[in-house]
Order: C-alpha cells, then structure tokens, then sequence
C-alpha cells in the first residue's frame, strides 16, 4: 500500500518534471520582446541595434551564444558571475532562466542594421587575420571559428560581423588580459594572448565592416 503510493508520487514528479522541461525547453520571442522593450532597450535597442558603441549590437546575434552570455553575466551563490560585468550582471540579477531564453530568442532573431563607418586604412591587415591569422606566432584564423562573413556559428561562436569595432577591440583586450574568462576552454584567451594593439584594432575594424 504505501509502496503503491510511493511509487504512485515519483511517477507523478517525473511526470511534471518531464512536462515543465518541455514547456522550458521553447523558447518565445514573444515574451522577449516584452523584456527587450521594457528592460533592454535603453540600451541596446528594442531590436537589438544599440544606438552607442558602449552597449553591443545584439540583433541578429546567435541564440545559444546570447543565453550563455546572460548566464555567465550571473553570479550564482557567493561566486562572482564567470562573465563579471556590474551593469550587465545588475541587468539579469531579476531575470528567471526562461526570461533569458525568451529574450535571447528574440534578440536572436532580429535585422542587423549596421551603419558603422569603417576605418579603411586598417582593413589590409584586418583581413590577413581574418582569413590566414598569423602561421609563424600560431593566431588561427578567425574565419574558422567566427565564419568567413563573420556571421557566427551555432551554438558556440558568436557573430561579429557588423559589430562595433570599439566593443569587439574591448572584448579581445578583455580576454588578452584574463579579465574576460568565459570561453570555453579558453579558446579566446589563448588566440588573443598572440595579438599585439595594432592586430587588435586592425581585426576589429575588419569585422565591422563584414556583412
Ligand atoms: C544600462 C545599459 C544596459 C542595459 C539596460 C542592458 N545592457 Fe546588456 N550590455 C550592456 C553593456 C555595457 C554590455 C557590454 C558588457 C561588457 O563589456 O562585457 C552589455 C552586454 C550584453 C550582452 C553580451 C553581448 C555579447 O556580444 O557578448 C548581452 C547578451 C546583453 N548585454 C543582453 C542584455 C539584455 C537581454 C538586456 C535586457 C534584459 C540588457 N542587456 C540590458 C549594457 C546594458
Ligand atoms: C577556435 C575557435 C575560435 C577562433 C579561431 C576564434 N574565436 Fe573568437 N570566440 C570563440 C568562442 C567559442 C567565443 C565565445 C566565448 C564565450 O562563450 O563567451 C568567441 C568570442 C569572441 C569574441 C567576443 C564576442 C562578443 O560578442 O562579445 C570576440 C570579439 C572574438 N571571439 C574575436 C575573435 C577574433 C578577432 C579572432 C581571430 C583573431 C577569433 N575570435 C578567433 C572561438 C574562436
């Protein structure tokens, strides 16, 4: 009787367990809008498309990449958050793991308007790296990981094409300096640890300019 009952509880918790994963599980981007227009926008443009190069554009980014983001930008428990930024960290402090989703999936599928003014001087080198990276110091080109257009791949690699130059030449100082430490298996750290200010600049002009 009571092993009846007991087994009658977990068959039931496995039942809801199993159903609100699948309810998780899909994202809306419906509700992201509503967080992106209330919460976001200030910043990063409702659609995604940041008005400053303070803030990143956001449109058009890949999915999985922009959710990881908002989960490392969370510190978790008495850890600071493994992507420490105190305006996005305050940013997602009220957000639940479907929020992110939601408004991950939105962002995600939003237009790229980029309008950014491109440094021409710089593009030679830019897309040297790019495309080759650097033989003799071991740079692998970015093209690999990033995409050759710089449109990013699913699930880990983001997009940086059309982004501004100054947010991407923060990122890769950021991962230089072991400030930013959220890469997997410290893919970034390690190439942008090879690159010196010049390359950095020269990089980022580049993939600003890639549509
Ligand atoms: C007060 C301004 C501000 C607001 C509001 C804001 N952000 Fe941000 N966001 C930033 C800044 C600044 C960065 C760059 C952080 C860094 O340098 O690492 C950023 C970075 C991000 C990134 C990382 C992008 C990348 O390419 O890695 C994501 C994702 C993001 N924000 C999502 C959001 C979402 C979703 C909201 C709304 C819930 C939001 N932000 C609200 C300022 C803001
Ligand atoms: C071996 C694969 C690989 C190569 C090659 C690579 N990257 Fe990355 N890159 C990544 C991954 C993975 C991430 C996402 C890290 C994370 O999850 O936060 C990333 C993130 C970035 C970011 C942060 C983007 C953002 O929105 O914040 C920048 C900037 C960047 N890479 C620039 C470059 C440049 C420039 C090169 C070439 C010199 C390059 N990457 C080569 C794998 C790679």
């Amino acid at each position: 009787m009571i092993r009846t009952a007991a087994m009658a509880i977990l068959f039931a918790t496995s039942f809801i367990a199993h159903a609100s994963e699948e309810a998780k599980g899909k994202a809306d981007p419906a509700k992201g809008k509503v967080i992106a227009e209330t919460v976001c926008v200030a910043c990063h443009g409702a659609d995604g498309n940041s008005a400053t190069s303070a803030n990143p554009h956001l449109a058009g980014q890949i999915e999985e990449y922009l959710y990881k983001q908002l989960k490392n930008f969370q510190a978790v428990g008495e850890k600071p958050a493994v992507r420490n930024n105190p305006i996005m960290g305050g940013m997602v402090a009220g957000l639940s793991d479907e929020d992110m989703k939601n408004v991950a999936s939105w962002f995600a599928s939003q237009k790229q308007k980029p309008a950014t003014a491109i440094d021409e001087s710089k593009i030679a080198l830019g897309q040297k790296i790019w495309r080759q990276g650097d033989f003799k110091k071991g740079t692998p080109a970015c093209a690999g990981c990033h995409g050759p257009a710089g449109a990013g791949l699913p699930a880990q690699y983001p997009r940086l094409s059309g982004q501004f130059a100054e947010y991407t030449e923060m990122q890769l100082k950021a991962f230089r300096a072991g400030e930013r430490a959220n890469d997997p298996e410290q893919m970034m750290r390690a190439i942008a640890a090879k690159l010196s200010d010049a390359e950095i600049k020269a990089v980022s002009e580049y993939a600003a300019g890639l549509r």
